[in-house]
């Protein structure tokens, strides 16, 4: 019957973890009315002391019987539980002969039983934070304190896990999405110390290595995928996986059904153009995470531009403004007629401009070559300009150069080997320019991911 087939040690060995708070509640409350009694000389706790004592010590010997029964689920770390058996043992002991000794049962200088209180407080803390230690994971206490006291105490667990990487390319789907979950739903039973069911999640090679029933990553002969089918399961089934604490969301299992099933690469990044439409739409919305590249702006950072230099080419009637406070990029416009005297004051801030929109300007194009020395433009406005196509060629400099806007200019086919020599280039303006529509396709060809703007045609 089923008391039979159950196990009947197990089940009450579970109650440890709740039972112990008892003796630990008696145990601080027999030490702080010890030395409150100590303090007033005659107190008035001296009579209660025994029982705070009685009661501590019988209720430590049940936590340690009902431990004892627990331990034997097997999973825990060996060394961890070997400590946390004998401190709890070595608790309960020092505890009953305070008890003998405050009941006046035996004497003991009162010297020496100030001292047993004191490292009975002491085991009491570390016999605790064991078993916090074993149930949890060595990590969970820090989890989610400030980073500065991770730093003190070196934690490196979860909380590292929360930044992603600035970079989509570098942003990957099981490292930055997968394993976090594991490591936030999973490793307290399954890390390499702890390894219930004989799985380890903390680690790329514990996954693979699989449970103690064989892989997890692979169809079986049931076409099940044991790690998909285990966090899948109705809760209420025995076999659902975490049998306690938050499960797995819908979007977390979908990914992760996705991951496996795709082959389980442990180098997918984000922006792998395989991955479906749906599944890139999922890490967008679950995760916050955009596949499009960021912009060099977004990733980088120069040092301040000078104040006098601002202030210097604004006297010329150049627009400045920020980009951002925390990267110092400027943008910079000018609206006048430009000449070359006043495109070379821009060369003082050559490393923070990174916008400029020169359209309109009657831009001379004998110092274009200007332009190429500003190592950081990432966007460039030359719309409605007398544009000379091997004026382009000054440009190939701007490896940076994302977006380049030559609407309304006299550009033209000839221009073409050099617009196609701009590494960084995702948006192209080319809305009334001479271009071909033979020039359109050869662009195409050359960056299949442009954003191309050929205007109403
Ligand atoms: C509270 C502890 C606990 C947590 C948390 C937990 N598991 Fe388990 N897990 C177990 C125990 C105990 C077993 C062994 C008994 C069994 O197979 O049901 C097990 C077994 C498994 C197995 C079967 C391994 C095999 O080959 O037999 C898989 C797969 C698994 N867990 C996945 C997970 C995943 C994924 C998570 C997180 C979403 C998770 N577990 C969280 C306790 C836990």
């Amino acid at each position: 019957m089923f008391i039979l087939d159950s196990n009947i040690g197990l089940f009450f060995g579970r109650f440890h973890a709740m039972m112990v708070h008892l003796p630990i509640g008696f145990l601080l409350l027999g030490g702080i009315f010890y030395f409150l009694e100590n303090k007033q000389q005659k107190g008035s706790f001296q009579k209660v002391l025994p029982y705070i004592f009685f009661l501590a010590s019988v209720s430590s010997f049940i936590a340690v019987v009902l431990g004892s029964l627990l331990a034997n689920e097997g999973g825990y770390p060996d060394s961890t539980l070997f400590w946390h058996r004998w401190l709890g043992i070595g608790t309960a002991l020092l505890t009953t002969i305070l008890w003998l000794r405050l009941s006046g049962r035996i004497s003991i200088h009162k010297n020496t039983t100030q001292w047993g209180v004191i490292v009975m407080l002491l085991l009491v803390t570390t016999t605790g934070h064991l078993g916090g230690t074993l149930t949890h994971g060595a990590s969970y206490l820090l989890d989610y304190a400030p980073s500065f006291v991770q730093d003190v105490f070196g934690n490196t667990s979860t909380s590292s896990f929360d930044e992603y990487p600035k970079d989509p390319d570098s942003i990957l789907i099981y490292k930055h999405l997968i394993q976090p979950v594991f490591h936030q739903k999973c490793i307290s039973c399954h890390n390499a110390q702890v390894t219930k069911g004989g799985l380890a999640l903390d680690s790329k090679a514990g996954l693979l290595a699989g449970g103690a029933h064989g892989d997890l990553l692979k169809r079986k002969s049931n076409h099940k995928i044991e790690l998909l089918h285990r966090v899948s399961l109705p809760k209420e089934d025995r076999k659902f996986m975490p049998p306690k604490g938050s499960p797995m969301t819908f979007h977390e299992i979908r990914l992760l059904e996705y991951w496996i099933e795709d082959g389980y690469s442990f180098k997918q990044a984000i922006t792998d153009e395989n991955i479906p439409p749906a599944i890139k739409n999922l890490i967008q919305q679950t995760y916050g995470l955009s596949d499009q590249k960021k912009s060099f702006v977004e990733l980088n950072s120069v040092p301040p531009a000078h104040p006098k230099d601002i202030k210097a080419l604004q006297a010329q009637g150049f627009f400045i403004r920020a980009l951002s406070q925390k990267s110092n990029f400027l943008q910079v416009h000018y609206r006048d007629s430009m000449s070359c005297e006043k495109l070379q004051l821009l060369l003082k801030l050559k490393d923070q401009i990174s916008w400029l929109d020169l359209s309109k300007t009657a831009l001379p194009n004998e110092c274009m070559e200007l332009l190429g020395q500003l190592p950081h433009l990432t966007k460039l406005n030359l719309s409605q300009n007398a544009i000379e196509n091997t004026s382009l060629q000054h440009l190939i400099a701007s490896s940076k150069l994302e977006s380049l806007n030559l609407h309304h200019t006299t550009v033209g086919d000839e221009g073409l080997p050099y617009l196609k020599k701009l590494p960084s280039l995702r948006h192209l303006y080319l809305w009334e320019t001479d271009i071909s529509p033979d020039g359109v396709r050869q662009i195409y060809e050359k960056y299949p991911h442009l954003n191309l703007n050929i205007g109403p045609h």
